[in-house]
């Protein structure tokens, strides 16, 4: 029997480089601290609690740490407001900016087209960290919205030019779609693709193995957005689906005649997890 690991399945780039990041801050002795959960898994947040690495969950958490004291703040992939980060450099702590690059691409974007005096829509979930990164990042007037229906009722100031730029982890077609409702409205518009192509790849991917697959395991966080995506695609193609977000949540069941089990991951699951699950498939059937 065959097992095939999906080609991106697991962290994307931005993600692994700020848990690295931090890995090799534990290495210093200092007290480390991350703004937000460094990645979606509990998994992870809890060995890097048992590490001694701390997680500031807000503003009024970060306002209360003390000044200057022997530490480092770690900014994660998502980013934050600039405020935010304003706020940590008062307290005169270490910061270690582990901000996905693709992500600053879009602060940097949006910081000097609206400081052109352009008009910032943003295509994304306005709840998600993210999103509220870049909108901390307009020097004037921004809007998020997030549907087709948004998009259609949507209008922007008279006379402003529009620039428009997307979560990285959005859906491309969705994106496609309101990019044309906007354009069709005659706005004069400019638009910056700023989709990550990390999670189309691999839900493509994903797809791919899945459409062949007798058996699918999907390892991911209960609360991954991501992980869950790859889950309904799975599900999409293969009844004989497994959504686990690690190895004891396996209770595998194969046909004799299965010839192919597939695994793949969300963004935020580690190597080492992958590896168990591969592993186990390995032995035991
Ligand atoms: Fe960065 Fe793309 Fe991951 S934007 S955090 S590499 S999904």
């Amino acid at each position: 029997m065959e097992i095939r690991l999906v080609a991106g399945a697991g962290f994307c780039f931005g993600v692994k480089r700020a848990v690295d990041t931090v890995y090799e801050q534990i290495q210093t002795g200092k007290t480390i601290y991350t703004y937000g959960s460094i990645v979606n898994n509990e998994v992870v947040v809890r060995e890097l609690a048992e590490q001694g690495v701390r997680v500031i969950e807000s503003r009024e958490e970060l306002e209360k740490l003390p000044d200057a004291t022997a530490g480092t703040i770690i900014i994660r992939a998502h980013g934050v407001p600039w405020e935010v980060q304003q706020q940590m450099e008062r307290k005169g702590w270490e910061i270690i900016d582990a901000t996905c690059p693709f992500v600053k691409r879009i602060h940097r974007t949006v910081e000097k087209k609206s400081s052109q005096g352009e008009h910032i829509l943003v295509v994304g979930s306005p709840e998600h960290p993210e999103i509220q990164g870049i909108v901390g990042w307009c020097n004037g007037p921004v809007e998020v919205l997030e549907t087709v229906e948004e998009a259609q009722k949507y209008v922007p100031p008279e006379g402003k030019r529009l620039t428009v730029v997307a979560q990285t982890t959005f859906n491309y077609n969705k994106f496609q779609h309101i990019v044309e409702i906007l354009k069709k409205k005659g706005y004069n518009v400019s638009i910056v693709n700023t989709i990550c192509k990390a999670t189309e790849d691999r839900q493509r991917e994903t797809q791919e193995v899945a459409a062949n697959a007798d058996a699918m395991i999907v390892i991911g966080g209960k609360h991954s957005s991501n992980a869950t995506k790859l889950y309904e695609i799975c599900r999409e193609v293969c009844d004989n689906t497994y959504f686990i977000q690690t190895l004891d949540d396996l209770h595998l069941e194969l046909p004799k005649s299965a010839r192919l089990v597939g695994i793949t991951a969300g963004a935020s699951t580690p190597n080492k997890l992958i590896e168990e699950v591969q592993n186990y498939v390995r032995i035991n059937f």
